[in-house]
C-alpha cells in the first residue's frame, strides 16, 4: 500500500501503459481516475473511468474541477496519453505534425496547468510525464513524435522548478520508456521490433508492468528526493 488513498489521475488510462499504471496504482491503495478518449471498464473498484480528450482545453479544466469536487484533492497526475503518426520529414503533413504535438505535448499542458498549481496550494504532489526513448535520442520517421516527447523533458524540468519555487514538495519527473509491447507498436513490423529488442542490453522488449512499477516508485514517498529527472526504462537501449 505504497500509494494508500493517493488520488491519482492517469490519462490514456483505457489500455496499454496507462491501463497497467491505473491497475498497479490501485493495487498500491490509490484512488484512480482513468481518463481516456475511449470508455473503459475496470474490475478494480478503486478505478473510476471517465471520458476525456486531452486536446479539449475546456473539458480538461472541467474534469479537474469535477475530480476535485468528488475527491477533494489530486495527489498524483500521470500524463500518459499519446499517439504516433509517423512519416519521413519531407512527407510529413501539417496535420500529422499538429495532431501529434497537440495530443502529446499540448494535452499535457492542458491538464497540468490546473493540477500543478492546485498541488502547490494543497501542499504537495507528484506529476509524471510519459516521454520516450525517442524523445531522448530521436528516431527516423518520427520528427513530430520525437519533438513532442523531447518537449516533455523540458516541461518536466520547468514544472519541477515552477511548482516547487516556494518550497512546496511538488515533484515532477519524466519516464522515458523504451519499446514496450502495446497497441502503439502494432503498426511496427516484427523484424523492426526484433531489431529494437536486439538493441537493448537485456535483448528483449519491455512489459507494461515494468513501466507501471517505475511509476509507482516515482509517485510514492520513497521517491521524495527525486524531482526534475528523466528515468529511462528501456532495457539499456540507445537508439
Ligand atoms: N509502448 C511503447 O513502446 C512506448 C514507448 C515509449 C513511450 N510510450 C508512450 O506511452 C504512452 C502510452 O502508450 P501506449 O503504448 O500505452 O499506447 P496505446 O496506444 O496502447 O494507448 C494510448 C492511450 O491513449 C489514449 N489517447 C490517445 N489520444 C488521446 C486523447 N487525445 N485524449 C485522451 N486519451 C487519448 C488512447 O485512447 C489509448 O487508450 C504514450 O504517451 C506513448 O507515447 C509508449
Amino acid at each position: 500500500m505504497r500509494l494508500k488513498d493517493k488520488v491519482t489521475i492517469v490519462t490514456g488510462g483505457a489500455q496499454g501503459l496507462g491501463r497497467a499504471m491505473a491497475e498497479r496504482f490501485a493495487e498500491e491503495g490509490a484512488k484512480v481516475v482513468a481518463l481516456d478518449m475511449k470508455e473503459a471498464e475496470f474490475d478494480h473498484e478503486a478505478i473510476e473511468s471517465r471520458v476525456l480528450d486531452v486536446t479539449d482545453v475546456d473539458a480538461c479544466k472541467a474534469v479537474v474541477d469535477s475530480i476535485l469536487e468528488s475527491y477533494g484533492k489530486i495527489d498524483v497526475l500521470v500524463n500518459n496519453a499519446g499517439i504516433t503518426q509517423d512519416a519521413m520529414t519531407k512527407k510529413m503533413t501539417d496535420e500529422q505534425w499538429d495532431k501529434v504535438l497537440n495530443v502529446n505535448l499540448k494535452g499535457v499542458f492542458n491538464l497540468t496547468r490546473h493540477v500543478g498549481p492546485r498541488m502547490e496550494k494543497d501542499g504537495g504532489g507528484a506529476i509524471l510525464n510519459i516521454s520516450s526513448v525517442v524523445g531522448e535520442y530521436g528516431n527516423i520517421g518520427q520528427a513530430n513524435y520525437a519533438a513532442s516527447k523531447a518537449g516533455l523533458l523540458g516541461l518536466s524540468k520547468t514544472w519541477a522548478k515552477e511548482f516547487a519555487r516556494k518550497g512546496t514538495p511538488v515533484r515532477v519527473n519524466a519516464i522515458a520508456p523504451g519499446y514496450i509491447m502495446t497497441d502503439i507498436l502494432k503498426t511496427v513490423p516484427q523484424d523492426l521490433l526484433d531489431k529494437f529488442a536486439g538493441m537493448t542490453m537485456l535483448k528483449r522488449l519491455g512489459e507494461p508492468r515494468e513501466i507501471a512499477d517505475t511509476a509507482v516508485f516515482l509517485a510514492s514517498d520513497e521517491a521524495s528526493y527525486i524531482t526534475g529527472q528523466t528515468i529511462s526504462v528501456n532495457g539499456g537501449m540507445r537508439l
